[in-house]
């Protein structure tokens, strides 16, 4: 699915900048997610140290924002490389946290009803941030900043399967320069999550993944009728799949360190 050009999205993550992991190179750079990664110290992002996990490719960020209610005892980084995309997840976890709504005019409207408009900043107290900050950046860059052993899950929803050109195969997230990276990431007994509807690019992760030093823990390929099916937290994707009658797998990996 293609998005189209959100209006004044730039600004728009300008204004939940303080929801971000962080911002301030990506203006200063060259307003592209490129090379937008300067990874600080969580205890400085996040308002509690807890264990950290990492979404990648979090699209709108329907995922992120229940998962991050249901599990309030991890704090999340949510990576997706397109701004467009990233600033309506953004957005919707900060007006599921109750600060407030995007305005008509593109500014934003905080819940005491202040205006702030376009293309300035909303500043937000970091005890009211939550505990997730959204990362706009390509996977590669933001994981090759990843210091070793430091995450406690991460979780690939969806990914693009990339399967019209086999040269194409190193772009998933699940191609074995990627896999290697969350080896290195994950902490030990942390786990890797993926759900997926397409049925090579699963047997492609699960081979992938058994070739890179991880041990498969669990793998379905129809999700919704398993019995503990009910924890299942439904993304965008996850949704449409399911409207089209697709079934969808599910594994979990953790790295034999
Ligand atoms: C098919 S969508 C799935 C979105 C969401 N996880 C879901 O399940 O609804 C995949 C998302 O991953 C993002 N993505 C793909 N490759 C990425 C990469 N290398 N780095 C960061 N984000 C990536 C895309 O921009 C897109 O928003």
């Amino acid at each position: 699915m293609r998005m189209r050009k959100k209006p004044h999205g730039f600004e728009r993550l300008l204004a939940l900048s303080d929801l971000l992991y962080p911002f301030e190179e990506i203006i200063a750079e060259d307003r592209t997610a490129k090379n937008s990664v300067r990874l600080e110290d969580p205890g400085t992002v996040f308002a509690s140290e807890h264990p950290l996990k990492l979404e990648v490719g979090c699209g709108k960020g329907d995922f992120i924002c229940t998962l991050s209610e249901k599990e309030p005892c991890f704090n999340y980084i949510a990576l997706e490389k397109v701004p467009d995309v990233a600033v309506v997840a953004v957005e919707k976890y900060a007006s599921r946290r109750g600060l407030g709504r995007l305005g008509s005019n593109g500014g934003w409207v905080a819940s005491d009803g202040t205006l702030y408009p376009m293309g300035t900043k909303y500043p937000i107290e970091l005890s009211k941030r939550g505990n997730t900050r959204f990362a706009v950046a390509e996977a590669s860059e933001f994981l090759s900043g990843m210091p070793d052993e430091s995450l406690a899950g991460i979780i690939a929803n969806f990914s693009d399967p990339w399967t019209r050109k086999s040269s194409y195969s190193k772009r998933r997230l699940t191609s074995p320069e990627f896999v290697l990276d969350y080896r290195r990431v994950l902490l030990p007994g942390a786990l890797f999550s993926f759900k997926t509807d397409d049925e090579k690019l699963f047997d492609y992760t699960l081979e992938t993944l058994e070739g890179s030093g991880f041990s498969i823990e669990y793998s379905t390929r129809d999700l919704h009728s398993e019995k503990d099916s009910g924890d299942n937290i439904i993304t965008e994707y996850e949704r449409n799949f399911m409207n089209k009658g697709m079934t969808i797998k599910k594994l979990i990996a953790r790295p034999v360190k």
